[in-house]
């Protein structure tokens, strides 16, 4: 009899309403397509319509409605749903019990991660470890955020970074006989250090700007340093750890923040950026959303094929960090 492990059975992504391109930006704040897309590699961003009903919610559901439609399970198999956000519609009651309600996963317990940008990541973390102890069976793990609710529009520095949007994934036991075939996830680093400068930041209430509470800012430049090189160091280690030499990797899949960003990782690693899935164009940084968004744009594409190595990796806000190996 092979090892109890996890592996992924279902991917989905939701879809914000509003797409919204440099030029739109340009006519809102002094910025140009030039200057985002060569600096960040963006081109477009999606923004719920929060006018017309649509939250992290709507969009959270539309993935995990997929991912399951995918997996094959009946909404009564899923016993615990994740949802890593750090923007939930409120802090009670808690995103992934209005998750869970209007899926019907009647059986499910729930719990919110906020580990910001890294939070789907911490989420994969989590739910492997759920399964491979026997607790759970099948995991629902949704990450996604809408920043645009703590954009900043006076900052015209960050507010172009960002975008909505989620994806779900869901997470199942598995019975691993042939480590080199089978699908599972092979391990999971996770990492954090607090960020004393408040270099990626939620302000706080300040009584004389109340206009101005909750607003993300960002020292861009330090994010740039951290990130970097703590997604590049996340890398290794796994691989040392799962003795995996970078060229049995099929795929690298890093958080989308900005281009230049996810370079310096393929470049500090040796990675041709053939390997590296690229969607930050379309989307920008749709935070906790993004590797999600990505694996199931892959997943759809037919990118993503069996027995394939794809190495993930994230950084955000905290700071947090962390790898993850799966063999698809
Ligand atoms: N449009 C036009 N000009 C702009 C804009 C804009 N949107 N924003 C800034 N500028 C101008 C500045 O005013 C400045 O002009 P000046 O030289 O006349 O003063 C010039 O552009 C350069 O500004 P900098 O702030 O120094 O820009 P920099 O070259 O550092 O690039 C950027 C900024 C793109 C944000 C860069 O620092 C970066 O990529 N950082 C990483 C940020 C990131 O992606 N963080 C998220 C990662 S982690 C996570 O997801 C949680």
């Amino acid at each position: 009899m092979g090892s109890r492990r996890s592996k992924i059975v279902g991917t989905g992504l939701g879809y914000p309403a509003r797409i919204v391109t440099n030029d739109d930006l340009a006519k809102k704040i002094d910025t140009s397509d030039e200057w985002i897309r060569s600096r960040t590699g963006i081109a477009q961003r999606r923004f719920v319509d929060l006018e017309n009903g649509q939250t992290i919610t709507s969009i959270a559901v539309e993935g995990a409605e997929k991912a399951l439609k995918m997996s094959g399970l009946d909404p009564l198999d899923i016993s615990f749903v994740l949802c890593c956000t750090a923007t939930p519609e409120e802090w009670m009651p808690i995103e992934a019990a209005r998750i869970k309600d209007v899926l019907g996963l009647e059986r499910a317990a729930c719990l919110d991660v906020n580990a910001a940008c890294s939070g789907f990541l911490y989420g994969l973390h989590l739910a492997d470890a759920l399964v491979k102890s026997g607790a759970h069976a099948h995991i629902l793990v949704v990450g996604g955020d809408v920043f645009q609710r703590i954009l900043n529009w006076e900052d015209r520095t960050t507010c172009v970074l960002f975008g909505d949007g989620a994806g779900a994934a869901i997470v199942s036991v598995t019975e691993l006989n042939d480590p080199k075939k089978d699908s599972h996830i092979l391990g999971s680093r996770v990492y954090a250090a607090l960020d004393r400068d408040n270099n990626l930041t939620v302000t706080k209430k300040d009584p004389e700007f109340p206009a101005r509470t909750q607003l993300l800012t960002m020292n861009g430049r330090e994010v740039f340093k951290w990130a970097t090189k703590c997604m590049a160091q996340a890398c290794m280690d796994i691989m040392t750890e799962q003795k995996i030499s970078p060229e049995e990797i099929d795929w690298v899949v890093p958080h989308q923040a900005n281009i230049r960003i996810i370079e310096k990782v393929a470049e500090f690693l040796n990675f041709p950026m053939e390997k590296v899935y690229v969607n930050v164009d379309q989307w920008g940084n749709t935070s906790a959303g993004t590797i999600p968004i990505c694996l199931a744009e892959m997943n759809d594409k037919g990118l993503l094929k069996k027995g394939q190595l794809i190495l993930v990796t994230s950084f955000g806000g905290g700071f947090t960090w962390g790898s993850i190996l799966i063999r698809w």
